[in-house]
């Protein structure tokens, strides 16, 4: 946590490009060593997250930590569910994206952690605030992942299981998820990097519109 003397001080132009070099450096990373992250290491990645901003300071995120046994569980219902749902999505995506699809659930990367990522939708935020602000808190996870050496991949792919997901963590128990206000965003597979994968490429065009610009 930043104490109140750090929040004032000036950031130095050192910790600017170090920051920016922090954001060039993440990628999605989607192979990992066998080694182990220790308990404090994941609970610091994750206190990262929970110092994202959020749709009035609700903190809507909940994460569930999955490492052992019951990660090794998951890759089990991960693998049972493909063969479920694998003729519908070799119709619907492209050959090289089903078959990294494929290699991907059943292997997960060999990731010793998996994070599954909740909103909670209540009546008290609107959805797509809601939606966003987790989203800011897996950014932050991602980001803490590099300063900490290790490397992450979030992913949608769960989705495609979501109602397995939901039953395998007991959460279509919880009154929240009965009032339908609480649902799954995202898998976040973690650990130490086997790999370096190169840059995605990164496109400027079109993306930003600059209004009543005087340059
Ligand atoms: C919301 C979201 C869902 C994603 N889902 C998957 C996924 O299911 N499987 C996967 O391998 N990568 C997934 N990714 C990772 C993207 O493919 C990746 O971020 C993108 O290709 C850019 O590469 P980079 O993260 O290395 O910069 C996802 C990323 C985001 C933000």
């Amino acid at each position: 946590m930043m104490t109140e003397k750090r929040r004032f001080e000036e950031f130095d132009t050192k910790f600017r490009d170090e920051f920016y070099r922090l954001l060039e450096a993440r990628r999605s990373i989607r192979k990992f060593k066998p080694d182990p992250v220790p308990r404090e290491v994941v609970q610091r990645v994750l206190d990262a997250a929970m110092q994202a901003p959020s749709g009035k300071n609700r903190q809507n995120w909940r994460f569930f930590v999955l490492q052992g046994e019951a990660r090794d569980q998951y890759v089990t219902l991960s693998q049972k569910s493909w063969l479920g749902i694998k003729d519908v999505l070799e119709k619907r995506l492209k050959p090289s994206l089903y078959q990294f699809t494929e290699r991907f659930f059943f292997t997960l990367g060999e990731a010793p952690v998996v994070i599954l990522c909740y909103s909670i939708n209540d009546k008290e935020e609107r959805y797509h605030t809601s939606i966003g602000s987790v989203y800011m808190a897996v950014e932050n996870l991602n980001l803490a992942c590099v300063a900490e050496g290790l490397g992450c991949c979030t992913m949608g792919a769960p989705l495609e299981i979501r109602e397995d997901v939901d039953k395998f963590l007991k959460v279509d128990q919880r009154p929240e998820y009965r009032a339908g206000e609480m649902e799954l965003l995202c898998g976040i597979v973690l650990g130490w990097p086997d790999h370096d994968p190169p840059k995605a490429p990164r496109l400027s065009e079109g993306r930003v519109e600059w209004m009543n610009s005087s340059n």
